[in-house]
């Protein structure tokens, strides 16, 4: 029997390790000093030792009490408040009296310690791959602070990445056909409540870039005069286009170098391009002639297998990701160029649709038809028909098992603090021409 059928089954062991390793990555990006870990480096993000003991405060939550609030958790009621994301937005975070840093880091020993106590005798084990991605998400949403922070560099410059290769910026054409949209629990264990339940969707054919829009398609973009013009912009993405005073990608300078983790370097062309909103991606797209991809097409275009009839676990087949095939994990802290990951592409022949970039795609977050709720209800549910665009295929810097090809992202579209890009789509042409 092909193995893309096999059942995959998370373990005990495999959770305590990715546990580990999330916790690993936490404290390394939250290795600083006090003023470091308290300081608010943008408004959009909180101080990074409110992410330290709210992953602590999350995982004693759901790990050890069952998601019961109302039940006493290791820290006091008063205290536990302060990490509530709901309560709190991230601006006001950083006038509440937050736990310094060395009670946080004692606090997330004391939890995990009794977590995976736990780990060994639970007989369900979702709810601790659902902390395994909190946690990671938290890594990624701390690296994006990092980011904006203003000073020397702390992070260093990244691991080296695979080259890049010649590779045709073109367009695949995925034919019209039905596919199956999303997972079931059963099929992919680390999934989350918006990814399911798989279900038959039918799209007309398309056409989708073969490899994310790059830093020199961007300037291109930019020397056309694209910013300036309000014929590639919708109403709403020039209005913001105005108030915010966008000119190029964020952390982009007029002279052609970009500021990465405190360093400043000559932009790479052949990279994919980051930092950009969604309006400005629309724009693009816009000029390019072209528009944004939907998530189904996305999702389509990345993971069915056409020949077979049925969807691959990832793009490349079912092995679980490596540093052959995609850019994952956060220590590169830069998307590799395109080309890089010839091993990673999908049937249609798209590549680098895993890590790398976020990619924005044109459709708003909204629920796949029977969509349950899990045990973290307010994960999706209150999100549901907001002023958020959904992107997927997550960047460079998400870790462990917080990305697969039914993850669906969402933020506001004016946002790009996060690790975003942009892969663009088109109708396909009558007679399904691949011609871009
Ligand atoms: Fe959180």
């Amino acid at each position: 029997m092909p193995d893309q059928v096999t059942r995959p089954e998370v373990t005990q062991d495999e959770l305590a390790l990715a546990l580990d390793r999330a916790r690993q990555r936490t404290l390394l990006l939250t290795d600083l000093d006090e003023r470091e870990l308290t300081t608010q480096h943008s408004p959009l993000m909180s101080p990074l030792v409110w992410d330290l003991a709210h992953i602590g405060q999350q995982e004693d939550l759901w790990l050890l009490r069952g998601g019961r609030a109302e039940a006493q958790g290791l820290l006091p009621a008063q205290i536990e408040r302060l990490y509530d994301a709901f309560e709190h937005p991230r601006a006001t975070r950083v006038q509440l009296p937050l736990l310094p840093a060395p009670e946080a880091r004692a606090f997330l020993r004391d939890v995990r310690g009794r977590v995976l106590d736990r780990l060994a005798h639970a007989d369900d084990l979702f709810a601790f791959a659902m902390v395994e991605q909190h946690e990671q998400q938290h890594v990624e949403t701390m690296l994006a602070t990092h980011q904006l922070r203003d000073g020397e560099p702390l992070l260093g410059t990244g691991a080296a990445l695979p080259p890049g290769r010649p590779v045709p910026h073109d367009a695949v054409l995925v034919p019209g056909g039905e596919f199956v949209l999303g997972v079931d629990g059963a099929d992919e264990p680390w999934s989350l409540d918006n990814e399911r339940p798989a279900h038959v969707v039918d799209l007309p054919a398309f056409r989708i870039g073969r490899v994310p829009v790059t830093n020199a398609e961007w300037q291109t973009f930019i020397d056309a005069g694209g910013y300036d013009q309000p014929r590639w912009w919708s109403a709403r993405g020039w209005q913001h286009r105005l108030e915010a005073g966008l000119e190029r990608p964020q952390f982009w300078s007029a002279d052609g170098s970009r500021r990465r983790f405190g360093t400043v370097e000559d932009i790479p062309p052949d990279e994919p391009v980051q930092h950009v909103c969604w309006f400005e991606a629309e724009a693009y797209a816009a000029w390019a002639g072209a528009r944004l991809p939907t998530e189904q097409e996305w999702e389509k275009a990345c993971v069915w297998d056409p020949a077979l009839g049925r969807r691959r676990r990832w793009p490349w087949g079912s092995t679980p990701p490596s540093t052959d095939v995609a850019n994952l994990d956060g220590a590169a802290l830069r998307p590799a160029s395109v080309g890089a990951y010839p091993a990673g592409a999908s049937a249609y022949g798209v590549e680098q649709v895993i890590g790398d970039v976020w990619e924005w795609t044109s459709s708003d977050f909204v629920p796949w038809p029977g969509f349950t709720p899990m045990l973290y209800r307010q994960y999706s549910e209150p999100f549901w028909g907001g002023d958020y665009k959904v992107l997927r295929g997550g960047s460079w810097a998400v870790g462990g098992n917080a990305i697969r090809p039914s993850f669906r992202n969402w933020d506001h579209p004016i946002r790009r603090q996060i690790f975003c890009g942009v892969r663009l789509a088109w109708d396909a042409a009558p007679g399904g021409s691949t011609d871009v």
